[in-house]
């Protein structure tokens, strides 16, 4: 049997929405975009959202938004996908890491205040593997503090923790719509934000600053443009709309399909106490974006390489962000300093995990899971 990491939703109203772009003039940033940008705003309950090429554009954007520059700390995690981090240096501000929490890798709350200097501009959190930091006491400390806050929300679009969520209580939520993601068009992002000053910016800067944007030009008399300020190149094109406006009506639908997995993974790996899984709180509805064990860090390489021999597809997510070559050299970080964070990037191993797994496929990844981690 051969089980992959990874298969995506794409169903016969997705292609068919992509073909009528493909067959109609205008491929770039249109109206499928903004009908797009309509239905993710509305599911989350949003003024407004953007669409662009990646979270990890999303994240540079909203920074910039924010002015972040030299000499600015953002706080944010070591435990995430380096995408997080590197939006902060693209701006030649310094990422600040807290560690997180032992119990879920969300980062600890508890630990933010004392990371706080004269130089702290904004707190970027990311909602890990699908569930929500706690907002309510990240939002508390950023007002205390007069800063801003940006959810990575790449693993977290239908996430919620106490009632509340993406988007609610931040400046920006940031998402990503990559090929492995739970809604995806291979390669995009977006942004969604309630700040009318801060939409109309990004969505002038997401296209170089210009006033006015292909479809404009094109669907009027022609207009011309003015570029107000230096921006970007990071717009979301029609066709990648085309793959996602359908299956943004189809998530709740895929989560509850997801929900149903994780179940029969809890189930599996319920008496094995040689491998541990992140909590999920009550307060909490999770995403479901990954699912991942703890295990022994000794074993992990040799378990994941056990499984891939048997044709089940693993990942890591994440080795820890500050132990990676580039931010050891520029800052120094060394082994110890994130304890918590360096444990699990040390021990864990994601499953293959979306709708579409069968229960024999399922059923093999735990007997294998529970041979090999015993
Ligand atoms: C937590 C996190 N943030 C950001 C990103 C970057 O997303 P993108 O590939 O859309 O830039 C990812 C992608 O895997 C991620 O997992």
């Amino acid at each position: 049997m051969k089980v992959e990491f990874y298969k995506h939703n794409l169903e016969e109203d997705d292609k068919k929405e992509c073909l009528s772009v493909l067959n109609s003039l205008f491929l770039t940033t249109g109206e499928t975009v903004k009908t797009f940008e309509n239905k993710l705003a509305g599911y989350l309950g949003a003024k407004y959202a953007i669409g662009v090429t990646s979270c990890t554009d999303a994240l540079f954007l909203c920074l910039k938004c924010l002015n972040v520059g030299a000499g600015d700390e953002i706080i944010t995690t070591p435990l995430s996908f380096i995408a997080t981090a590197n939006s902060v240096e693209y701006c030649g501000a310094r990422p600040v890491f807290v560690d997180v929490e032992k119990e879920t890798g969300n980062i600890n709350v508890n630990l933010i205040e004392a990371a706080i200097t004269s130089k702290t501009k904004a707190i970027l959190v990311v909602h890990l593997y699908g569930q929500m930091c706690d907002m309510k006491a990240i939002k508390k400390i950023a007002d205390k503090h007069n800063l801003k806050i940006i959810e990575d929300c790449a693993h977290c679009i239908e996430g919620e923790r106490d009632g509340i969520k993406p988007g609610q209580l931040s400046d920006f939520a940031c998402f990503s719509f990559y090929a492995t993601k739970n809604i995806t068009c291979g390669e995009g992002g977006a942004i969604v934000c309630n700040n009318e000053e801060y939409y109309s910016w990004l969505m002038k800067a997401r296209l170089h600053g210009m006033s006015k944007n292909a479809a404009d030009r094109y669907n009027k008399m022609y207009q011309h443009y003015d570029m107000e300020f230096l921006g970007y190149k990071s717009n979301m094109n029609n066709i990648s709309a085309a793959l996602l406006v359908h299956q943004i009506d189809r998530v709740e639908e895929l989560l509850a399909k997801k929900e149903i997995v994780s179940k029969k993974y809890d189930a599996g790996f319920k008496n094995n106490n040689k491998l541990k899984t992140p909590q999920v709180l009550n307060n909490s509805k999770h995403a479901r974006h990954l699912y991942t064990i703890w295990v022994d860090k000794e074993k992990r390489d040799d378990i994941m390489h056990s499984l891939q021999e048997l044709h089940i597809g693993v990942a890591v997510n994440f080795r820890v962000i500050h132990l990676m070559k580039y931010y050891r050299e520029k800052y120094g970080f060394k082994e110890g300093d994130f304890e918590q964070a360096e444990k699990i990037g040390a021990a864990t191993i994601t499953l293959p995990f979306y709708p579409k797994l069968l229960d024999e496929e399922i059923e093999y990844v735990i007997s294998s899971v529970n041979k090999f981690v015993s």
